[in-house]
C-alpha cells in the first residue's frame, strides 16, 4: 500500500468494540502473576490471549515480543504452553518478566515466604522481637546519595535490611519472587508522589513501613501464583528453561533464531513520553542495575536522549511528521526522527525471527505533540511493509480510562494528569497486523 492507501484504510477503519474488552474488572486483568508489578503502559492479558486464539493453530508455537515489559505476552503464552521469547532493555522488565513466567509448587512457595516473614517480623509495628541488627543492611553504595533523595533514613535502613536477607535466599525463582516484591513496594515506602507515574517528591508523603507493604504485596504474589501454577501446563512447570528465553538487550538485535516464531505481538515505546530508565530508577538504585543511569538511559527507544544525523527514515509518514515539528522544536524533531529510525530495524527484526505465515500485532497509538499529529501508527504501517510485511488486518480500539493516561502535556510530549493536559493521546489506539508471506 502507498502511504496515501494507509492514511485511508486507517480513516475508514473505525473501532471494534469487542477490543476494547469493557466489563473486565482488575481481578481479570491482574489475574495469575500479571498483578506481580506495576508497569506503565502494559497490555491486558485478554489482548494478548485473544489474538494467540485467533493466530495460532498448533499447540507447539513459539510467541515472541521484542518490547516484553512486564511480560504480559510472555506469561500469557507459558500459561498456554507455547514457547516464549521475550527481550527487553530494561533490566526491571527483565526481573518481573520471569518471576511472572516461573509458576512455584504453592505449598513450598508458602513455606518460604512465612520463613522470610517471620525473619522480616521485627520490624512489624508493636514487634518486641529483638532487631535483626546483625544483618547488615545491603544498600548499593554507589547510589546511596539518590537512594536518600528518595528514603528517609530508617526506612532506607529497614529496606536494606530486607534486601540483604533476600539475597540470602538460595532458590533462585524463589529469589526473584522476593526482589520483585521488593521492587513493587519502593514507590509506597519512599517520598515519590505516589499518584505520579514520572520521578516527583511529595514531602509531605507519609511513606508506607517497608514490611507492611511488603507483606500485604507478598500474600497477593502467593494468591496469584497459586492461580498461575494449576493453569500451566505440567510439561512447562517441570522445565521451564526448555519453553522460556527472555533477555536483556535490544529489540533491534534480538537473541531468536531466524524463522522460529509464530506469532510476535508487542508494544513498542512512545517517542518521547515514558522514560523507562527514570520510571523504574528505585528499583534500578536499590537492585544496582546501572552504572551509569544517563548511559543506560540512551539505549532505550523513544528516549529524548537520543538523534541520529547520519541514517534514513524511510517511511514518508514518519518524514512528514518530522518535517512538520522541525520548525517548532528541531530537538523533538530529531527525536521522532531517531524513534521511527530505531522501529524501522525493530520491524527488520521481526521478519528476521518469523516463520513464512507467521505474524506480528504491534499495538499503539497516536497522538499530538506541539499541535503535530504523531500519526505512529501509520507509519508503523507503512514500516512494516519496507521490513517486507504485508499489511494483514488493522484493529482500532478504544483503551479503557484505567489502563492508559488519557492526556498528554502539550508542551513535554509527557502524559500528565487529566487536569492538566490540554491534548488528547490515545484515546484509541491500533493493532496493526503483519504478515510475513
Ligand atoms: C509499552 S512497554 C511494553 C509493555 C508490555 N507490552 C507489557 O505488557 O508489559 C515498552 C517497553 O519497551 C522497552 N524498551 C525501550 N527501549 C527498548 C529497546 N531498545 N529494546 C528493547 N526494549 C526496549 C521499555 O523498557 C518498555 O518495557
Amino acid at each position: 500500500m502507498s502511504p496515501n492507501e494507509i492514511l485511508e484504510w486507517f480513516d475508514q477503519t473505525s473501532i471494534d468494540k469487542s477490543w476494547s474488552f469493557i466489563g473486565y474488572k482488575p481481578s481479570d486483568t491482574g489475574k495469575w502473576t500479571h498483578g506481580y508489578h506495576r508497569y506503565p503502559a502494559k497490555f491486558i492479558p485478554q489482548l494478548v490471549e485473544r489474538l494467540m486464539d485467533i493466530y495460532i493453530t498448533n499447540g507447539t508455537a513459539s510467541v515472541n515480543d521484542p518490547f516484553m515489559g512486564c511480560g504480559t505476552t510472555v506469561v500469557s503464552a507459558i500459561s498456554r504452553g507455547f514457547q516464549a521469547s521475550g527481550t527487553d532493555i530494561n533490566k526491571v522488565a527483565h526481573l518481573v518478566t520471569g518471576a511472572k513466567a516461573k509458576a512455584i509448587c504453592p505449598d513450598y512457595l508458602a513455606g518460604k515466604v512465612k520463613r522470610f516473614l517471620s525473619q522480616i517480623s521485627c520490624f512489624e509495628a508493636g514487634s518486641s522481637l529483638f532487631p535483626v541488627s546483625q544483618v547488615e543492611p545491603h544498600i548499593p553504595e554507589k547510589h546511596l546519595e539518590k537512594i536518600n533523595y528518595w528514603f528517609t533514613p530508617a526506612i532506607r535502613d529497614e529496606l536494606g535490611k530486607i534486601l540483604a536477607l533476600i539475597l540470602e535466599e538460595t532458590d533462585p525463582a524463589v529469589q526473584s519472587f522476593l526482589l520483585v516484591a521488593f521492587s513493587h513496594v519502593l514507590k509506597t515506602c519512599s517520598i515519590w508522589s505516589q499518584g505520579s507515574t514520572k520521578p516527583t517528591r511529595d514531602m509531605k508523603k507519609r511513606p508506607t513501613p517497608p514490611y507492611d507493604a511488603i507483606k500485604r504485596h507478598l500474600l497477593k504474589m502467593q494468591r496469584g501464583n497459586a492461580q498461575f501454577y494449576n493453569v500451566v501446563p505440567p510439561e512447562i512447570k517441570d522445565n521451564l528453561d526448555g519453553y522460556l528465553d527472555i533477555q536483556i538487550g535490544s529489540a533491534t538485535t534480538q537473541a531468536v533464531p531466524d524463522n522460529g516464531v509464530d506469532l510476535i505481538v508487542s508494544s513498542s515505546p512512545y517517542v518521547t513520553s515514558y522514560e523507562y530508565a527514570d520510571l523504574h530508577q528505585l528499583s534500578t538504585l536499590w537492585l544496582n542495575l546501572a552504572d551509569d543511569l544517563k548511559e543506560y538511559k540512551k539505549q532505550f527507544i523513544g528516549t529524548s536522549y537520543k538523534q541520529y544525523d547520519d541514517k534514513l527514515l524511510l517511511s514518508q509518514i514518519a518524514s512528514h511528521i518530522v518535517d512538520e515539528m522541525m520548525p517548532k522544536s528541531r530537538k523533538k524533531a530529531k527525536e521522532i526522527e531517531a524513534f521511527f529510525i530505531d522501529m524501522q530495524k525493530v520491524f527488520n527484526e521481526s521478519f528476521r525471527i518469523l516463520k513464512p505465515g507467521g505474524r506480528c500485532c504491534y499495538v499503539i497509538g497516536n497522538t499530538k505533540l506541539k499541535g503535530v499529529d504523531i500519526l505512529n501508527a501509520e507509519a508503523f504501517a507503512e514500516s512494516l511493509q519496507y521490513s517486507g510485511f504485508k499489511l494483514d488486518r488493522l484493529i482500532k480500539r478504544e483503551i479503557p480510562l484505567k489502563i492508559l493516561p488519557q492526556k498528554r502535556d502539550e508542551k513535554t510530549g509527557r502524559f500528565a494528569s487529566k487536569d492538566k493536559a490540554d491534548s488528547e493521546a490515545y484515546p484509541t489506539e491500533y493493532i496493526i497486523i503483519g504478515l510475513k508471506e
